[in-house]
């Protein structure tokens, strides 16, 4: 193991376990407002007018005339108002908020406010949106011709449901308005430049009238990354109105109904078949986008970028689209749209193996792309694919290959089980040339005369460890004792804008900008002075550009990859299936710290099996969440996955800080299209198309077998 993947107590972790840690719900509440939201309560309506009751002294109702500038929340586009506008598009869409010392007395006089609306037709059903926020279309090869000459067809439809972060810590954001006229905005969040730049827009000062800080997140996994603009801007001008702090927290169920969520897909894949092997691909992608456009856009572009799955199809066309409907706006989650392609394009390819009578396995080793060969994008994959010794070591590690043809044969008990397997990979950073286009990350490393550093970049520590890991990156680099280097909470008013956290990035883009930062102060370095060095992103020289027109190009600089294997046990009796084990393999290049990368795996792993097994949405005809509550939305505990293994496989990036790549998202990829596939085993290899899978929907299979 490389000296830098030996683990180290992270930074944070005194100060978490014993409860010291500020977030932003611990601040003392004295001389703070507090914030409720009145939402709206229909899918979609013109707002004739609002009836608030008297307010008491000291109390604020604010609402889209309070907003300085303009209304409008930048975050790709510039759709999703401050609070709503003349209609509300979903339920739970934010029309006003209560303010005021006292949290009971805001949560009356919100819950006494008598919104009137006029109801208007809500499209709830993305397969009949009026509009497209997003459409992209790109291909390669000649893909008419590969149907027209196909010895069979395959055309199948997946689909996938809404998934909830289930982040620890709900959703939270303050605003303070500062002495010298500035307004700080600060709370749980992943990007705090993002903030930042939304709430100056809002509030129409420049650059410097605003400054933005991630406190102590607990948790974000994609859920905090544009959020905590829109409920910032939100404090910040309901700070400017009222002249006072003011603080908005959101309670468990507000957040599960109305902050983002994974965007539920339709997924039709067409394949053609020669001489047993996949000569063309023709994938539709649907995104569900709820109401706003906030982050559709780049998570489908990662899915439709990554909708060949680990495969080298020679002809192969992608078209995909994110639509609006009056439901709540999605956005990013772990894996950032790539989940639901790879479920979709795995489970095809399980099924069109299954149908020629060749072992799934074998069938896509033969089509994996090699190091050389095109991705969908007409990029190229640069470096080696290591998928092939990974199979060999997780097959030796859990008998996959043994129990596939066990649980193969026919069964006939109350218990039945069966074993399912996955290949992943995840392009490591933003999107094809986010990156060296529009992100263009800074980092700077600023040396005290007492021979300290510190880090100063703006990715957030949302319990990935980066405030841990940027610092091992820089102590190992500059030869200091890890004590000697740190990495506080972000404030857009102190570090430069090394991007965002999101698309495992942190370590790929701004940990190896920390690198080269650390080189060059070693080469300048000066005892007993203050010094600082600064480092700028620029794509790789192998890096094919990619052109946004035409959608081609490296869509990502690396990859990393996975194989995952889930081993099940379904009664039949009550439709609850046990996961027997689930094992994993990944290469994320070198783990900066192999505790760090190990919780990693785990966790995310284990996020992927609630996504393909309980974690189920219900929602009612008018789009309104029913189980918005963790009594009724179920998410998986280690006691529902005991036997959980997962391995390291390490193929390090020559580019990459220490030869790492991204590691955060890749875990949780491949478990819907494993844990399906164990599912289609043991109820006797009939194909399935959906995840969630749940007991109710192994009881509905059961049932049709026996008509
Ligand atoms: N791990 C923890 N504990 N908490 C999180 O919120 N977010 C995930 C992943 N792992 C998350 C996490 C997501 S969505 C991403 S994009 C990456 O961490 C971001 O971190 P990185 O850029 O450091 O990889
Ligand atoms: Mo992660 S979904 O890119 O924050």
């Amino acid at each position: 193991m490389d000296k830098i993947s030996h683990s180290v107590m992270k930074k944070d972790h005194a100060p978490k376990v014993s409860g010291r840690s500020v977030y932003v719900s611990d601040y003392p509440p004295e001389g703070v407002l507090c914030g409720k939201m009145l939402r709206s309560t229909v899918a979609r309506a013109r707002i004739l007018d609002v009836d608030a009751p008297p307010l008491p002294d000291g109390y604020f109702y604010v609402d889209a005339r309070d907003v300085p500038e303009e209304n409008a929340v930048e975050i790709v586009l510039y759709d999703t108002p401050v609070f709503c506008r003349e209609t509300v598009e979903y339920i739970g869409e934010p029309i006003a908020m209560l303010c005021g010392p006292d949290e009971k007395t805001v949560e009356r006089l919100r819950d006494e406010c008598r919104v009137r609306y006029e109801q208007l037709e809500p499209v709830l059903d993305p397969n009949r949106a009026q509009e497209t926020f997003f459409e992209y279309k790109f291909g390669h090869g000649d893909v008419e011709k590969a149907f027209a000459e196909a010895d069979k067809i395959f055309d199948e439809t997946f689909e996938t449901g809404y998934h909830e972060h289930a982040y620890l810590e709900t959703q939270g954001m303050m605003a303070e308005p500062e002495e010298n006229g500035r307004m700080f905005v600060h709370g749980s969040a992943q990007n705090a430049y993002y903030i930042h730049d939304a709430v100056k827009r809002v509030l129409g000062c420049g650059d410097g009238g605003v400054h933005a800080l991630q406190d102590v997140t607990g948790g974000g996994f994609g859920g905090k990354e544009e959020y905590p603009s829109i409920l910032g801007c939100q404090v910040a001008v309901a700070a400017h109105k009222c002249g006072k702090p003011v603080r908005c927290v959101l309670d468990r169920r507000e957040d599960m109904q109305c902050t983002s969520k994974r965007h539920p897909s339709v997924c039709c894949y067409r394949a053609a078949v020669k001489d047993g092997r996949v000569t063309a691909l023709d994938v539709d992608v649907l995104f569900n986008a709820g109401a706003y456009s906030t982050l559709s856009g780049l998570v489908l572009q990662r899915a439709v970028f990554m909708a060949e799955g680990v495969y080298s199809i020679p002809h192969i066309r992608v078209h995909g689209r994110a639509v609006k409907t009056n439901t709540t706006p999605c956005g990013a989650y772990r894996g950032f749209g790539a989940p639901q392609v790879f479920f979709a394009v795995e489970t095809l390819m399980n099924h069109i193996a299954r149908d020629l009578g060749v072992d799934p396995l074998v069938f896509k080793a033969a089509h994996l792309a090699r190091q050389g060969d095109l991705t969908a994008t007409c990029g190229r994959y640069h470096f080696p694919i290591p998928l092939p010794a990974m199979i060999e070591k997780i097959d030796r590690a859990c008998g996959y290959r043994k129990k596939a043809v066990s649980y193969g044969q026919p069964q006939s008990g109350r218990y039945r089980r069966g074993i399912g397997l996955s290949l992943c990979s995840h392009g490591g950073g933003l999107n094809g040339a986010t990156e060296n286009e529009l992100t263009k990350s800074v980092v700077r490393l600023h040396k005290n005369a007492d021979g300290t550093v510190e880090v100063l970049a703006a990715n957030g520590e949302i319990g990935q460890g980066l405030r841990t890991t940027f610092p091992k990156i820089v102590a190992e680099t500059l030869g200091l004792p890890l004590d000697k280097v740190f990495y506080d909470h972000p404030d857009t008013a102190r570090v430069p804008n090394s991007g965002p956290t999101a698309g495992s990035r942190s370590i790929l883009i701004a940990g190896e900008l920390l690198r080269r930062a650390a080189v060059k102060l070693r080469e300048q370095w000066a005892d007993g002075q203050e010094q600082e060095v600064e480092e700028h992103y620029h794509d790789p020289d192998f890096l094919i550009p990619f052109d946004m027109e035409k959608m081609e190009g490296d869509a990502y600089p690396a990859y990393s990859w996975s194989v995952s294997v889930i081993e099940l046990e379904v009664d039949t009796l009550t439709g609850i299936s046990k996961v027997l084990g689930a094992y994993g393999i990944f290469d994320v290049g070198t783990p900066i710290d192999r505790n760090i990368v190990m919780g990693q795996m785990e966790g995310g792993f284990l996020q992927g099996i609630g996504f393909a097994s309980m974690e189920k949405m219900a929602y009612d005809r008018n789009g309104f969440i029913r189980n918005n509550n963790f009594a009724d939305y179920l998410i998986p505990t280690a006691k529902d996955v005991p036997n959980l293994k997962t391995m390291l496989h390490v193929e390090s990036y020559p580019f990459g800080p220490y030869g790492a790549k991204g590691a955060g998202e890749l875990p949780l990829v491949g478990a819907p299209a494993a844990y399906l596939a164990a599912m289609e085993q043991a109820l006797g290899g009939r194909p399935l198309h959906h995840v969630p899978f749940t007991a109710e929907d192994t009881i509905l299979a059961l049932a049709k077998e026996e008509r």
